[in-house]
């Protein structure tokens, strides 16, 4: 037998892998599948950002780079946070992690002792719990209930804080709800946080830039003057540059957690890859970048509205309209109980999966997210194929009534 670590007990295997693994089985069998699955833009990496890649490649931009990343992407970097988020880092206050994601799993690494709580509202993304208990902290779940919007209060949160609270992490805008906090409720959440100065925040802003509806996005460490010495602030160019493959993803935040990120890494991956770290600069520098992820921004708001009220057009279904990232979360639950073929639809996964079977339509199920009654579909894919999937939907809902 191979013995693996204990802590690999700690992980659980995603529930929702099934399903996706179905629908591609089902596509590569030829069956013409609807995919709302995507967490990633449909676009491709802008012209000007692959040019640079292929230029950096050129120059022999192909060896180690120091551990936070060239110093040309640093002050880009620090330049952006600056400019679009009011935030003054230094460039020695900023890193790079391979992706939005490393970057999280990173700072838990660096901040989390044994025992220690985050809390975090629900719906999550669902690496957050698993990276949390990975570095040995405990996930304390607020719940963001639908109709709010799915968003904490401030009272639900000063509730959820105890003695061993000792991250708050926000997502806003958030996978997978698609809604963002307002300035305003954002504000009330950071003076329930400016009053325990223990608490460090995690502001995980990856989707900052595709906010909705005339949606503003403000930087969580802006809203109260002690916040900025204790937040990390998350991004990266996944969502918002179409790069989700580059892996390039960033913190800013105080220079003794970014350096302590920093030993991390140097352990770790020693840096993300070089060649991408100039284009990853220019993507932030040149003024084709902002240009590209407002044509982008522009499309998937029309595309999340369309899917929306489509969506909310269909018997027994509710969905918040979505203000911000690239997702819907409707409810479902009115359906469960009901039986189709031999299958009762008891919760999200049941649901997705008749709905794949049936109607070839595939959604994510809100389980790994905390919200059994709520499905994710991706409104990052094309005004046609929204059309057809609801369709389908709601030939499915016909059928199951
Ligand atoms: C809320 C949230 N944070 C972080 C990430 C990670 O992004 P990346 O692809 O850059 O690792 C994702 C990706 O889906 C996300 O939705």
């Amino acid at each position: 037998m191979f013995a693996l670590a204990e802590r690999m007990k700690l992980v659980s295997e995603s529930i929702t892998l099934a399903v996706s693994a179905k629908a591609n089985a089902m596509k590569k069998a030829g069956i013409d599948v609807v995919g709302f699955g995507a967490g990633e833009p449909d676009f491709d990496t802008p012209v000007f950002i692959k040019e640079a890649a292929k230029a950096a490649l050129d120059q022999g931009q192909t060896k180690y780079t120091p551990s936070p990343c060239y110093p040309e992407l640093k002050a880009a970097i620090a330049a952006k946070f600056n400019r679009d988020n009011g935030l003054p880092y230094k460039p020695e206050q900023i890193t790079t992690g391979a992706g939005g994601k490393h970057c999280l799993y990173m700072a838990f690494m660096a901040v989390l002792n044994e025992g220690d709580e985050v809390v975090h509202p629900s719906p999550y993304w669902v690496s957050y719990p698993e990276q949390i208990k990975l570095a040995g902290g405990t996930p304390k779940i607020v719940r963001g209930e639908e109709s709010n919007g799915f968003k904490i209060t401030a009272h639900q949160l000063e509730r959820a804080i105890g003695p061993r609270t000792k991250v708050f992490l926000i997502n806003s805008p958030s996978n997978p709800s698609g809604v963002g906090y307002t300035p305003d409720e954002l504000r009330a959440l950071a003076d329930v946080i400016a009053k325990h100065p223990q608490i460090v925040v995690f502001s995980d802003e990856i989707y900052e830039k595709l906010v909705y509806d005339g949606m503003k996005f403000v930087s969580f460490a802006t809203l109260h003057p002690s916040l900025l010495e204790r937040t990390l602030t998350f991004n990266c160019h996944s969502k918002s540059f179409a790069m989700t493959g580059w892996r390039v993803g960033y913190i800013g935040g105080p220079k003794p957690a970014i350096d302590a990120i920093n030993k991390l890494q140097s352990q770790m991956n020693s840096h993300i890859t070089s060649f991408t770290q100039l284009p990853a600069a220019t993507a932030l520098t040149d003024p084709r970048g902002a240009e590209s992820v407002e044509q982008m921004r522009r499309q998937f708001e029309k595309r999340g509205r369309h899917m929306s009220e489509r969506l909310t057009a269909l018997p027994k279904i509710t969905c918040p309209r979505p203000t911000g990232a690239f997702y819907c979360f409707p409810n479902v639950s009115a359906y469960f109980g009901k039986t189709i073929g031999t299958t009762t639809i008891t919760d999200a996964i049941t649901f997705a999966a008749a709905l794949l079977e049936q109607n070839h339509v595939a959604v994510v199920p809100g389980n790994d997210s905390g919200f059994e009654t709520h499905v994710r579909l991706s409104f990052a894919t094309s005004m046609e194929q929204i059309d057809k999937g609801i369709d389908r939907i709601g030939e499915f809902l016909k059928k199951i009534g």
